[in-house]
C-alpha cells in the first residue's frame, strides 16, 4: 500500500485515541437508521484494531460511549449495549489470537449487568497479552475521571495514605482511570467536528490533533496510515524550542518518553514498554 512508504515504523504513535465520530450522519445520508450507522462503525473498530496491532501501534483507546451518550433515545442506548455485547461475544478470540489486551476506561459500574459481565470476562481472559492494548472508553466523561481521581485522593489523605505534599502530577496520575497507560501521541476525530467532547482532558495535554470529515463508519485503513503520516510530519517540542529538541531530524518520541519528568508514560504501562514493530 503506498501511503505505508510514508510512514517510518519506528515513529509510530505508541498511543492512539480515536473518537469515533459520524455514524448517524453516515446512517442519515445512506437513508438507513442511525443504528445500521452504529453497526457499520463497528466494522470500523474491527478492521483499524487489526491494522493498529499489524503494524506495531502499542495502544489504541476508542471512545465507544460517553457519558453524556446516556442522555441519547433509549433505544439507541439498548442499540449501542447490544452491539457493545455483541462485539465482545465475536472478538474475545481475535484478540486472544492477535495478543490483544482488552482494557476499558470510565465509570464502568453504570453499565447494565450482561455487558459489564462480559466486559470483565474478556478484559480477564486477555489480561496476559502483550501485542497491544485495545482500551475502550465507555460511559467516560474526562471531568467525570478528574474529578473521581480528586475523590479517592482525597479519600486516601483523610485515611492518612497520603500527605498534601506528596500530590504530584505522576501521583495524581495513578488515580486517573487510564493509569498505567501513557497518554495519547495522536488522537484522531472522524466526522468534521473540531472539538474534544470530554475525553482524556487531562491525558490530552501535548497529544497532537488529527481531525478529518470522513465518517466514522467510512473510516479505514488508509485513512489511519494518512494520518499516522501526518503525525510523523509534525514536530513535537513540548513548549520547548526547535533547537532544544533536536530539530525536525531528532527524536522527538524519545523525548516524549523519558526525557519529559512527568509523563504519564513513565509509570511503566504495558504501552511503553517497546516503540513501534514487533517486540
Ligand atoms: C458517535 O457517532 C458514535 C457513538 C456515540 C458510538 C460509537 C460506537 C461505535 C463506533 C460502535 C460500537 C463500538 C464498539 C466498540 C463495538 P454519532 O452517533 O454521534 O454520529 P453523528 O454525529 O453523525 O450523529
Amino acid at each position: 500500500m503506498g501511503i505505508m512508504k510514508e510512514i517510518d515504523p519506528l515513529r509510530l504513535p505508541q498511543h492512539i485515541a480515536i473518537i469515533m465520530d459520524g455514524n448517524g450522519r453516515w446512517a442519515e445520508l445512506h437513508t438507513m437508521g442511525r443504528i445500521l450507522g452504529h453497526r457499520k462503525g463497528a466494522e470500523s473498530v474491527r478492521i483499524i484494531t487489526k491494522t493498529c496491532r499489524r503494524i506495531g501501534v502499542r495502544c489504541l483507546t476508542l471512545y465507544a460511549f460517553s457519558v453524556e451518550n446516556w442522555l441519547r433515545p433509549e433505544a439507541e442506548i439498548r442499540a449501542l449495549m447490544n452491539l457493545l455485547l455483541q462485539y465482545l461475544e465475536d472478538e474475545a478470540r481475535e484478540m486472544m489470537d492477535q495478543g490483544i489486551r482488552l482494557t476499558a476506561i470510565g465509570d464502568l459500574d453504570s453499565l447494565e449487568a450482561p455487558v459489564l459481565r462480559k466486559l470483565r470476562e474478556t478484559m480477564e481472559k486477555t489480561a496476559g497479552n502483550q501485542g497491544m492494548i485495545l482500551n475502550l472508553a465507555l460511559s467516560y466523561g474526562g471531568r467525570d475521571e478528574i474529578a473521581t481521581a480528586a475523590k479517592r485522593m482525597v479519600g486516601d489523605a483523610l485515611a492518612g495514605k497520603i500527605a498534601p505534599a506528596d500530590v504530584t502530577r505522576e501521583l495524581f496520575s495513578k488515580y486517573l482511570y487510564t493509569t498505567g497507560i501513557p497518554d495519547p501521541d495522536l488522537l484522531i476525530r472522524t466526522g468534521g467536528e473540531y472539538r474534544v467532547s470530554n475525553f482524556l482532558l487531562y491525558q490530552m495535554a501535548y497529544t497532537e490533533f488529527y481531525f478529518t470529515d470522513i465518517l466514522w463508519p467510512d473510516f479505514r485503513e488508509t485513512d489511519l496510515l494518512t494520518a499516522i503520516a501526518e503525525y510523523q510530519r509534525r514536530e513535537r517540542r513540548f513548549g520547548m524550542t526547535s533547537e532544544q529538541i533536536g530539530g525536525r531530524s531528532g527524536n522527538t518520541m524519545e523525548l516524549s518518553r523519558e526525557s519529559m519528568p512527568q509523563t504519564q508514560g513513565s509509570v511503566g504501562g504495558d504501552c511503553s514498554r517497546s516503540r513501534g514493530g514487533e517486540e
